[in-house]
């Protein structure tokens, strides 16, 4: 078990307090800290959200949340009562006036604590606490304010968040989250390539054919059909998680680890992704909706009825696209990216298809020259697989096949994995915005997104209709069959 350092004690104040993220992810993270020793006993979290609440209420609606969310093996009485002590509850109106004077009187207990503001809200309301915390004298040097997505719907209203937070806020003390940067395999990704010398001298076009990022879900739009519907897997899953893990893959060596050497690197991908425009959105984009089908054995509804019966929504809920990085490294080979919702499996993986070698020694009959292939699991069963070619046991002759060399995270550490919001929460605390986004970050990557989304609204036909439990449409194979390539699942 990896030593615990605690961090600062902290004031965090948490605005949606009784939304479903606070409830789902932000109470579970805090409470596993809490439980592992590392956040100290003079720490409070204030929740803040309109509704009138006493602080007994709160503390019983989070121990709800925790009984729910946090596997019961986890939850030990004794700890669970004395975090539940540390909560706190303010109801203050984000858009309005009410309220800002108690959470002043709050926090004036206590002027010496870090001061994390996490925006667990909709968007519409950031510039309105920022302004609030501003005018009632709440933000100092130890304060940071925590953004969750969506940061805009496109770069005009990225932009305008950007620029109402960033007047009261300066660029350090602001953390924009993406959870799957907060992942512990896609954190994974910087140790492969930059603690080991034998495959960073091979990510290059000489070696790399290219390179598959899937993220796949079989969960539909759940509860949130009204935001989806206005997002889509292009702004939901797109613009930030896959071109995050886009560029951790594709960026070059940052000079050192801190926040803005990593995001330099980062945002140098980002301008070098190759815009896509009206006239190649047909042949390397593809995007689709599911229609009704069955996951996990069990018969589901379509997108359309998920939305209560709406049937003009165009909507995507799978993407799949062919994007180039346009640099000396990657000159040539393509970045595949796929995600979509009601996939046949929740998985989230990096491919990278080396080359062939150029020439086989080994008779026809010997049946072998797949090329290697790394296989970067981030979830579930977090791993990294290198298939290489060995020869196959016995007097049989000189028969090829490819085996794996596999790393189990699960079994070489034999330890929970923490969840990407326990990891960034702390980040928050330290002050340390590595594994955060910048603002330049986000609005090149919208840049980027916009002029995609500008393509496809042009274009007549709606998504391509896929039965819940496939891998979308079958455009999205035939995107990566015409180049000769398969998808990795269609391999075994
Ligand atoms: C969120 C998206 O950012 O990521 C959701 O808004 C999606 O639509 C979720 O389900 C996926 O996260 P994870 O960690 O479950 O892969």
């Amino acid at each position: 078990m990896a030593t615990i350092i605690p961090v600062a004690s902290f004031d965090c104040v948490v605005f949606g307090a009784t939304g479903d993220l606070t409830t789902r992810k932000l109470l579970p993270a805090l409470y596993y800290r809490y439980k592992d020793g590392q956040i100290p006993g003079t720490s409070r979290i204030i929740g803040a959200s309109r509704s009138e609440m006493s602080v007994e209420a709160f503390r019983e609606r989070a121990r709800d949340a925790l009984k729910r969310f946090v596997p019961a093996r986890d939850l030990d009485e004794d700890k669970l009562a004395a975090f539940l002590d540390h909560l706190d509850y303010v109801a203050v109106d984000g858009a309005g006036d009410d309220g800002w004077e108690d959470l002043a009187a709050k926090l004036a207990e206590r002027p010496d604590q870090v001061r994390p503001y996490y925006l667990a809200t909709s968007p519409d309301l950031y510039g309105s606490i920022c302004r609030n915390l501003s005018v009632h004298g709440l933000i100092g040097e130890k304060s940071r304010v925590v953004l969750e997505k969506p940061i805009g719907k496109d770069l005009k209203s990225a932009r305008a968040i950007n620029d109402a937070v960033g007047e009261v806020f300066p660029e350090e003390q602001i953390f924009r989250i993406d959870h799957y940067l907060g992942k512990e395999t896609v954190q994974n990704l910087l140790a492969l390539r930059f603690a080991n010398t034998i495959f960073e001298r091979l990510w290059t076009a000489d070696v790399i054919d290219h390179v598959q990022i899937t993220v796949g879900e079989t969960v539909g739009v759940e509860g949130r059909a009204g935001y989806y519907d206005t997002s889509g897997a292009l702004r939901d899953m797109v613009q930030n998680h896959l071109l995050q893990l886009l560029c951790l893959m594709a960026m070059e060596s940052p000079l050192t680890l801190d926040a803005n050497s990593v995001r330099d690197e980062k945002l140098k991908v980002l301008r070098a992704l190759k815009p896509i425009t009206p006239h190649d959105v047909q042949a390397v984009t593809v995007r689709g909706q599911y229609a009704a089908g069955a996951v996990d054995g069990k018969p589901v509804q379509g997108y359309r009825a998920d939305l209560g019966g709406e049937t003009e929504s165009r909507t995507e809920t799978f993407v799949a696209l062919k994007l180039e990085v346009q640099s000396w490294r990657w000159a040539g080979v393509p970045f595949y990216i796929r995600t979509g919702k009601r996939l046949p499996q929740k998985l989230s993986e990096i491919v990278v298809q080396f080359r062939a070698s150029p020439f086989s020694i080994f008779p026809a009959e010997s049946f072998g020259r797949e090329p290697n292939r790394l296989v970067i699991r981030l979830q579930p069963e977090e791993g990294i697989k290198l298939e290489v070619m060995t020869k196959d046991p016995g007097p049989g002759g000189m028969r090829l096949r490819p085996t794996n060399l596999d790393i189990s995270f699960e079994e070489t550490f034999k330890q929970r994995y923490p969840d990407a919001y326990e990891r960034l929460l702390m980040d928050v605390v330290r002050g340390n915005a590595t594994l955060f986004m910048r603002r330049d970050e986000v609005e090149v990557a919208w840049a980027w997104a916009d002029s995609l989304l500008k393509a496809w609204a042009d274009r007549p036909e709606p998504p391509r209709a896929y039965p819940a439990g496939s891998w979308g449409p079958t455009a999205a194979i035939a995107l990566i069959e015409r180049d000769g390539r398969t998808w990795h699942e269609e391999m075994h």
